[in-house]
């Protein structure tokens, strides 16, 4: 499948790309520090095989957060809804991505949703499987078949640097290993969730699998039901009220559009039964959020018409 170029998405994307310089690149992870913060690119998936893209679709990038809107899947169709939300909560938090604010003052301590890092910490646990290379290849066989791209996998430098230098996160799993929320051994939690947020492909791959959640979990070529419906809503639920973090209510206003984002500077939108849309621009707002590329879809939004509400 190739995508076409479109000229108005190109001038949309040339105008949002002003956004760049006053955005910032992940560094916390080393390895994220060396993206091209200029960057920003677009695709649109329909569910009829239709596909739209503006700037270097090309381009490889990891998923970072976006992987918990998936984990987060797998672990419903591994355990099921009342196993899942006995051990997360579905309340967003105001509260950064990765903050251990709450988890101390919510009682019984749980983490509050999936999309923060401690909820998906918890969920990356839930996943089955033999072994952590066993539970991770489950994971990208899933990933495979939504993309459609069998030759999807992990990037091993962003995936070690992030094992290295997680010690954030390392504290998020101790903390909910001491209150009985996990309890595999910390590194082996880390290793399987560094590399499921390395997990890399490019615009065109993740507009598909925008497009599989936005047509209630089935494959637009196949018509497979991937991804069980009632599964699928509870993911795009929880990408409008926390997938874009503390920013999810303006972006909801502004947008409209079940949207996850992640550090590396992506951006999956699943506008229900209408398309996929994938966006990556490495240049990050002071939440965590690709800068140009929020510009991008406010644009795309008002343009289109494409705010669900
Ligand atoms: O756990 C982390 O901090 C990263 N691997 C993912 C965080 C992330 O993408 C937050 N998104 N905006």
């Amino acid at each position: 499948m190739r995508c076409q170029s479109n000229n108005e998405l190109e001038a949309l994307v040339e105008e949002a790309k002003q956004q760049t310089k006053y955005g910032k690149v992940a560094d916390y992870i080393p390895a994220l520090a060396d993206a091209d913060e200029d960057k920003l690119s677009v695709a649109l998936y329909y569910p009829d095989g239709r596909c739209y893209s503006a700037g270097d679709t090309a381009e490889n990038f990891t998923l970072q957060s976006i992987s918990k809107v998936l984990t987060l899947a797998l672990a419903l169709m591994d355990r099921g809804e009342e196993y899942v939300f006995d051990h997360v909560g579905q309340e967003p938090t105001g509260d950064p991505f990765n903050s251990i604010a709450k988890l101390e003052t919510n009682k019984p301590s749980k983490p509050l949703n999936p999309m923060i890092n401690a909820g998906a910490l918890a969920i990356t646990h839930m996943i089955v499987g033999e072994s952590v290379e066993d539970r991770l290849q489950r994971l990208l066989s899933f990933i495979r078949k939504l993309s459609g791209n069998p030759s999807i996998t992990y990037n091993q430098i962003i995936a070690q640097s992030e094992l290295e230098t997680g010690h954030l996160n390392r504290s998020l799993c101790y903390f909910m290993k001491q209150h009985g929320v996990i309890d595999e051994p910390v590194e082996e939690l880390m290793d399987l969730y560094t590399k499921q947020c390395a997990i890399e492909m490019n615009c065109l791959d993740l507009a598909r699998v925008g497009c599989v959640l936005a047509m209630d979990g089935a494959d637009p070529v196949t018509g497979e039901q991937i991804i069980p419906w009632d599964i699928a809503r509870i993911c795009k639920t929880f990408m409008v009220t926390c997938g874009m973090y503390n920013a999810s209510g303006e972006f909801a206003i502004k947008v409209g559009i079940p949207a996850k984002s992640g550090v590396a500077g992506g951006v999956m939108g699943s506008l229900p039964r209408k398309c996929g849309i994938a966006i990556c621009g490495p240049a990050l707002d002071d939440k965590g959020n690709s800068i140009a590329g929020i510009k991008l879809l406010e644009m795309m939004s008002k343009k289109y018409s494409l705010s669900m509400f």
